[in-house]
């Protein structure tokens, strides 16, 4: 007896599957249904194609009623554990001081590793639920989370703790990054190198030994460190197997997607001032792109990413909110969408892709992830729109009407 746990019926599937039959914008079949068993997609096709055996079989059926179906949203770029805010360096820059200035006279990161440091693994957890639930309220099904503001062991292991806690707690998939390498700790000032030690010799070894790491990050830029400083990260990152993300020319060009490429990492994150030599590095090296339109948007830039580069050279180019307190205070992945479009002159369809199919590749769950395909996870998202262009078009609101998570319908 063919039979399936879930069968989703009558939706518009907008699949963003590249092999998919159907050569229409966003993998589009029209008139689809999926068949879900366990936490697998089973079986997805046209309902002209659908077996009546495989209906009579389904567990438990959901009607879309001619809604649209997406894979659920993968937000690959995070900050989300942290403690406090920094609204009044916003209202700072808001009279005119920079981002930078305000970093290097001891604001910026350093003011929320201050706040990190003293706040309690419970009102870490806490707070950075209350992201997490919001992100999955709008269909984010898989999240991204980096470390970076503790600086010292103690703290860098306890937000990677955290956000470990967080994948048990919520009904979504967490993926953690270390990001020691994020800002020079207070008690380093003169001493990068020493930093650099206490990351590399004891603050590496220890996550991996807790198993807390599923990969590695470094600040590349003048008021963090230089792509040498990174290397040595990256380097001992490599030795445990940790896939390697930079955060790389995001305020000048800082050689940060060069960077990426020479060290074979898996994306170079903002990316606004990259060089054309740095994409053509990225694009051999098989680096994505990760933009991220709402630290440009925050920080009020003027230059923006040069897109075109990346589609020339076609280099991956996924979308994420940044989520953080300090940069882009941006909850909201379809915001980001909005925002990569309209400021960054993506396509919506590039942005759904950016939040789905080449955000799964940034993560390494190509195939698994970010598409909906027979064999793939079961995670899929339900929305109340006409058209997928909709998910980049309206702002605020929130068309999320049902989320299957690993096949199971979530309750947010
Ligand atoms: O991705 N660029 C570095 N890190 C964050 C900002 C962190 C902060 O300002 O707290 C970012 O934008
Ligand atoms: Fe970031």
């Amino acid at each position: 007896m063919v039979s399936c746990d879930l069968l989703i019926e009558n939706a518009m599937l907008a699949t963003m599957d590249e092999s998919e039959r159907s050569a229409l914008p966003y993998g589009e079949i029209a008139d689809g249904a999926a068949a879900i068993s366990g936490d697998r997609i089973e079986w997805i096709g046209a309902m002209s194609e659908l077996s009546s055996g495989l209906r009579e079989g389904a567990a438990n059926i959901l009607d879309a009623k001619g809604r649209w179906v997406t894979p659920g949203l993968i937000d690959c770029h995070t900050h989300l554990v942290f403690a406090g805010n920094r609204a009044r360096e916003f209202e700072m820059r808001l009279q005119g001081t920079s981002y930078e200035e305000i970093a290097r006279g001891g604001g910026g990161i350093a003011s929320t590793v201050t706040a990190t440091r003293t706040a309690t693994d419970e009102e870490l957890f806490s707070g950075a639920s209350k992201r997490l639930g919001t992100l999955g309220s709008f269909g984010v099904t898989t999240v991204e989370v980096k470390s970076g503001y503790g600086l010292d062991v103690e703290t860098e292991l306890r937000m990677l703790r955290v956000a470990r806690g967080l994948g048990v707690e919520h009904p979504m998939t967490v993926r953690t990054t270390f990001l020691g390498a994020h800002a020079l700790a207070p008690e380093y000032a003169g001493d990068r190198s020493g930093y650099i030690d206490l990351v590399c010799e004891t603050m590496i070894p220890k996550l991996i030994d807790e198993g807390l790491a599923d990969g590695i990050d470094a600040f590349c830029e003048g008021i963090a460190f230089t792509p040498e400083e990174c290397e040595r990260v990256f380097a001992v990152g490599t030795q445990h197997g940790l896939p390697i993300r930079v955060h790389a020319d995001q305020l000048s060009d800082s050689g940060g997607a060069a960077l990426a490429a020479r060290v074979g990492a898996v994306s170079a994150d903002h990316l606004e001032y990259a060089s054309e030599d740095g994409i053509q590095a990225m694009a051999n090296s098989g680096t994505s792109a990760v933009l991220l339109p709402g630290a440009f948007y925050f920080l009020g830039e003027e230059q923006v990413p040069p897109v075109d580069a990346l589609r020339l050279h076609g280099v991956p180019i996924a979308i994420a909110t940044d989520l953080n307190p300090g940069s882009s205070p941006i909850n909201s992945p379809l915001t980001a969408m909005n925002m990569a479009c309209v400021l960054f002159g993506l396509s919506p369809e590039e942005a759904l892709c950016g939040m789905t199919r080449s955000a799964a590749k940034v993560l390494g769950m190509s195939g698994d992830r970010g598409v909906l395909r027979a064999g793939s996870c079961a995670d899929l998202v339900v929305w109340d729109i006409d058209h997928p262009s909709e998910l980049s078009y309206w702002i605020g609101g929130n068309p999320c009407d049902a989320v299957v998570q690993a096949g199971t319908l979530r309750s947010y």
